[in-house]
């Protein structure tokens, strides 16, 4: 456990890890991925193989590292969890491998942070369940191979675009998240409130999945939030007013954008005339890292239609014009008037 994190945030994550589905029929929504999921588990069962590498990728808080133990479990095998950034140097991931039991699962984390080094070493364990290991330094140095257990390598990452072709060609079952949708999402708060025990009024469900950002980790947060507005200015039912409440105080709108998308938006219309503008220029006017904006805030801004991806850099869309109130560019002639003007 972690000692430099404070209790509440300890807290907030074991109320998370309880809520953490452990199987396929736990997991919601997401029907595509667990159907063909299950015939691929399947298959490696009755064939008594490792199943395939799995390559997982998508926005933060959908459920790549809950699909990966699920995998595991669901396979009745070890599952041994790691993460690129700790990988430092090749040994790291030969004591790894070479202390599999057969056909595990191997899950890591943000692979696409993998060294070169740790990378090639892992190409080859993929395809062959071996290693090549350097022995000696200068002239004298030779390698020799050393077999590894057949295993599945789980792979997750929230940068698909930033993974080496090579590796990613080596993975036989690719899925990639989208943000959920909202009748999706209500099955997770279902779920997570039948857990915890609490007593939700059905509209409430509606409202909640609303402001969720189509994220089952933001699902289970704003549940969490309710409960405790509920439990201070309501009877600890989780009516739709605690929710508008909740909301409220935590200055989520009706679209379920927090102040700081809201400021995105603004700075794309205010400081760069709308868009086009590319992610890097955006960040620095927002002072924020590229990796932030492009994980975390512009999937669930695409996804309302307030923002577009397009090759020449975001722009808000007349629907993100609207959302604010802002009228769009070009459309008012006030606008132009007053351009004029000053
Ligand atoms: N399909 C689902 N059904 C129910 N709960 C889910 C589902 N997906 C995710 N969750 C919940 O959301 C939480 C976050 O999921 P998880 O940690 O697997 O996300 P992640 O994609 O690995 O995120 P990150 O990219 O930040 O590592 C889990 O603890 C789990 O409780
Ligand atoms: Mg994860």
């Amino acid at each position: 456990m972690d000692h430099t994190l404070s209790p509440l945030k300890r807290e907030e994550d074991a109320q998370e890890e309880r809520l953490r589905p452990l199987s396929l029929s736990e997991f919601q929504g997401k029907e595509e991925i667990k159907e063909n999921l299950k015939v691929f588990i399947r298959a490696a069962r009755q064939r008594g193989e490792a199943l395939d590498h799995v390559f997982l990728s998508g926005p933060p808080g959908l459920g790549k590292t809950t699909l990966g133990s699920i995998i595991a479990h669901e396979l009745g095998v070890e599952l041994r969890i790691t993460s690129a950034p700790a990988l430092e140097k090749p040994k790291d991931l030969a004591g790894i491998l070479t202390t599999l039991s057969p056909r595990s699962v191997l899950f890591i984390d943000e692979i696409h942070r993998l060294k070169p080094a740790i990378e090639e070493m892992l190409y080859v364990a993929m395809e062959d369940y071996v290693i090549d290991w350097i022995i000696g330094q200068g002239p004298s140095a030779r390698t020799v191979r050393i077999p590894v257990p057949p295993f599945t390598l789980v792979g997750a990452t929230t940068k698909a675009g930033k993974l080496a072709t090579p590796l990613v060609s080596r993975f036989g079952i690719t899925f990639h998240f989208n943000l959920y949708e909202k009748e999706d999402i209500i099955k997770v708060l279902r779920r997570s409130a039948r857990i915890l025990g609490l007593s939700v009024e059905e509209p409430a469900f509606d409202l909640l999945s609303s402001c969720s950002r189509g994220t089952p980790r933001i699902a289970n947060r704003m549940l969490r939030r309710a409960r405790d507005f509920a439990e201070v200015y309501g009877k600890g039912v989780i009516t739709p007013q605690i929710v508008r409440l909740t909301m409220d105080r935590l200055g989520i709108d009706e679209a379920g954008l927090e102040a700081h998308d809201r400021r995105i938006l603004d700075t794309i219309i205010t400081k760069f005339d709308g868009g086009p503008v590319g992610a890097e220029s955006l960040a620095i006017a927002l002072g924020e890292s590229v990796d932030t904006l492009e994980d975390f805030y512009e999937p669930y801004l695409i996804q309302c239609g307030f923002l577009q991806r397009t090759p020449r850099g975001r722009i808000v869309t007349p629907r993100g014009y609207d959302h604010l109130n802002i009228p769009p560019r070009g459309k008012d002639s006030d606008d132009e008037t007053q351009r004029f003007l000053f």
